[in-house]
């Protein structure tokens, strides 16, 4: 399909990225995105945060700095208090609040499920946008947020995650990437995504569209939110997961002693996840470091980009 485009559009649909990006002169670009979803937490309150925290992630991702924010809801007002609706909204002020972006707007509309989310505006220098795909061969991965939310959320369903990990993942979730972003923008990174809906290794593929590298991973490196690999053991797999692995399982080679339950997490979908950064081995380390020490407790490198197989992953 061919879309209407013109000489400013920096990053568009023929693009795979995180975020569009449209030029505005020399020293501006605008860089937009837009998400919303149905409860993945049974609190409004922090429902609205997750979903503020996850629309806001993409921005992040491309190293912008979000400014203006469109809520976007869809409400059964026929089943549901509109208290509800209230406290999700006032989650997702309080997130923008955090993130000092301002609420310009929004819609809503009548529907038979909830969903909440939000269209977002930010600026960026032209110069300076970080694509996901700028790999370089010997760059480091770097992992911001553990893995595990969609195993964790579907055991939460199911009536068996306690209540400390219940809030260890609902805080998670609700975490906005915003610190990571700042950190990441006083190094000279090169590739960023953010980890969502396909996981891990779903979007490490994106990143390596195309590509004539390929990119290693130490499934002993992963950092994973307390409680998964347990659940993943009992079964407790989303079928996104499944979905996931399906859909990429030609890009992929896990060796055999990956154990099942690592390899379900490698691919579980993720609400409001991590960065995933990419930056040349040299000055990895310092990151690393930076994060931590500014409680980014969990960014570690799990992995990187190498020269063969050309464009596959492989988890060692
Ligand atoms: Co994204
Ligand atoms: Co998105
Ligand atoms: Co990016």
């Amino acid at each position: 399909m061919e879309f209407p485009t013109d000489a400013n559009v920096i990053v568009g649909l023929d693009a795979i990225d995180d975020a569009g990006v449209y030029k505005i002169n020399d020293v501006l670009a605008i860089v937009q995105t837009v998400d919303f979803f149905t409860p993945i937490v049974d609190d409004p309150y922090w429902f609205g945060q997750i979903a503020a925290a996850n629309a806001l992630s993409d921005i992040y991702a491309m190293g912008g700095i979000p400014k203006t924010a469109m809520n976007l809801v869809a409400f059964p007002a026929d089943k549901m208090d509109i208290s509800i609706l209230r406290q999700i909204i006032k989650g997702g002020i309080d997130k923008m609040r955090e993130a000092q972006v301002v609420l310009l707007g929004g819609h809503s509309i009548e529907d038979n499920e909830l969903k909440y989310g939000l269209s977002v505006t930010g600026f960026i220098h032209p110069d300076k946008i970080i694509r996901k795909n700028n790999l370089m061969l010997g760059d480091k991965l770097i992992l911001t947020k553990p893995l595990g939310t969609g195993i964790i959320n579907t055991a939460i369903k199911a009536g068996i995650a306690s209540p400390g990990i219940t809030e260890t993942v609902t805080r998670l979730m609700a975490t906005l990437n915003q610190k990571s972003a700042q950190i990441m923008l006083k190094y000279p990174v090169h590739a960023c995504t953010d980890i969502t809906g396909f996981g891990l290794l779903g979007h490490i593929a994106e990143m390596l569209a195309g590509s004539v590298l390929g990119i290693k991973i130490d499934s002993h490196k992963l950092p994973i939110i307390p409680g998964t690999d347990e659940y993943a053991q009992m079964g407790l797999i989303p079928a996104g997961a499944y979905k996931n692995r399906k859909y990429r399982e030609t890009m992929v080679d896990i060796s055999s002693t990956v154990d099942r339950a690592s390899q379900d997490i490698l691919f579980d979908p993720q609400t409001s996840g991590g960065l995933l950064i990419c930056i040349g081995a040299v000055s990895a380390g310092a990151l690393v470091n930076d994060l931590k020490n500014d409680e980014i407790d969990c960014s570690t490198i799990i992995g990187e980009v190498v020269s063969e197989p050309k464009g596959k992953i492989v988890v060692v």
